[in-house]
């Protein structure tokens, strides 16, 4: 990482944790590697991103349905996945200190701790076990998933006889996913609990890979949406060699973060790899049948995103740092669709009845239809300093100047232009600016 690339990662990590973004979990005992808890800032943003997601992949469309399955499912779910046999990675033990490494990560032979040896690798599986029933030793194993859309192909016939969808469909979910993962590193980018949002899209086979270059756009148009700049994503087309045990092809839309490019998205043409399988160890027919009465496994296209990466690149692409006349500025230039707050109300004087009056009246109307803050601490230079930082895109004031002509002064976040606006037409005004 070059010092710049260092400094950045360094400054929205103490960001996250001073603005109550990010926190370690279990902190107070020490911290856990790879689990993070979200703070109230941290909440509103993740929250925000999959909004956005859903109404685009799910709401806004007519063929795609969501779905919110269980976290654990039977084992034979993963026997049936290949995620028992293949979901793994190469483990290397230093013979000395037992630090572990994945052995496709290492560029050397040796610890790089200690410079010990170390051992040959091993395939270590990535899923966490757990017990279901109540004493362990009549309980059945099973896993906390490592991906969600194992969920949508076991419920496949569910919505498929209650939806009756036609082909092409998609079905839709967001919710966590567990990985033991061997290394860690780069704040929350690899983790061990994330927030996983998964389409799975059916498609006629032959029409699969026409659909695999549709979504593809279709994901890369929503990261631009969400104001990434072009130059900060690029496509990786995985080698025939690398591919994951289901896919016919993959592509990664890959965000160059401050420690180098990596992976965001995964887009896969899963083929209908999981449906035979799930066919085939439960016994259930899971095949379509379209309009001629003709029966098929459809194929599968699908986007698959980590939510806690998109915080990390939109974190990394929208920090800001600004001299002014009182030093620095800093600002998170976020898309206001996904600012943990849209708006901060701020009475210009905190001492004066009449003001406050009329600036809580607004904050509670504003209120009812998006998330606003309420400061009355300090100068309003220092007001908009903290709103900057979490990336609040609008302040209001409320002045004297109110009490007589039943305005507020706006100031945008990124321009810092102010332009007083008629209380009555606020809503309309963010809602434009929010839609
Ligand atoms: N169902 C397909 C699947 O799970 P994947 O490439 O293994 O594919 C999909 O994971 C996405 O999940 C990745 O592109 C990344 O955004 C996210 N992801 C994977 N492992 C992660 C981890 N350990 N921590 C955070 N996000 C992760």
């Amino acid at each position: 990482m070059t010092e710049s690339a260092n400094n950045l990662m360094e400054k929205v990590v103490s960001l996250c944790k001073r603005r109550g973004f990010v926190f370690p979990s279990s902190e107070i005992y020490g911290g856990i590697g790879g689990f993070w808890d979200f703070g109230p800032f941290g909440v509103e943003l993740k929250n925000n991103i999959k909004t956005f997601w859903w109404k685009k992949i799910v709401q806004e469309r007519d063929n795609v349905v969501g779905l919110d399955s269980t976290i654990i499912h039977n084992p034979k779910v993963w026997e049936a996945s290949g995620h028992i046999l293949s979901f793994t990675d190469p483990l290397r033990e230093c013979k000395d200190c037992h630090l572990r490494f994945r052995a496709d990560h290492l560029k050397d032979d040796k610890c790089t701790e200690c410079g010990s040896k170390l051992t040959e690798a091993k395939q270590f599986n990535l899923m966490f076990e757990t017990y279901v029933g109540s004493a362990k030793e009549t309980a059945s194993k099973a896993y906390l998933r490592p991906e969600t859309c194992q969920g949508i192909f076991i419920n496949f016939n569910n919505v498929v006889d209650t939806m009756q969808p036609k082909l092409p469909f998609g079905i839709a979910q967001i919710g966590k996913g567990f990985r033991n993962e061997i290394t860690l590193g780069n704040f929350i980018f690899r983790d061990r609990e994330f927030d996983m949002m998964e389409l799975e899209y059916f498609v006629k086979p032959g029409e699969d890979e026409k659909q695999f270059d549709y979504w593809l756009k279709e994901r890369m148009n929503w990261y631009l949406g969400l104001g990434f700049k072009k130059e900060n994503l690029r496509f990786y087309e995985h080698p025939k060699k690398s591919l994951a045990h289901y896919s016919k092809r993959t592509v990664d839309i890959e965000y160059k973060y401050p420690f180098g490019w990596a992976e965001l998205e995964g887009v896969a043409n899963r083929t209908d790899f999981d449906l035979k399988n799930h066919a085939k160890f439960s016994g259930k027919d899971l095949r379509f049948q379209d309009e001629k009465g003709e029966k098929f496994f459809p194929y599968v296209i699908e986007p698959s995103v980590g939510v806690e990466r998109i915080v990390l690149a939109l974190l990394s692409e929208s920090y800001r740092e600004e001299k002014d006349k009182e030093g620095i500025r800093v600002v998170l230039s976020l898309n206001p669709k996904v600012a943990p707050v849209k708006v901060a109300v701020f009475p210009l004087l905190p001492n004066k009845p009449e003001l406050v009056k009329v600036a809580k009246n607004i904050y509670e109307d504003l209120k009812t239809c998006f998330n606003v803050a309420w400061d009355d601490i300090g100068n309003i230079g220092k007001r908009y300093r903290r709103q900057d930082e979490i990336g609040t895109p609008w302040c209001l004031t409320i002045d004297f100047d109110t009490l007589k002509d039943k305005m507020v002064t706006v100031r945008d976040r990124d321009t810092m232009k102010q332009e007083r606006i008629a209380i009555d037409k606020l809503k309309d005004f963010f809602q434009t600016n929010l839609s």
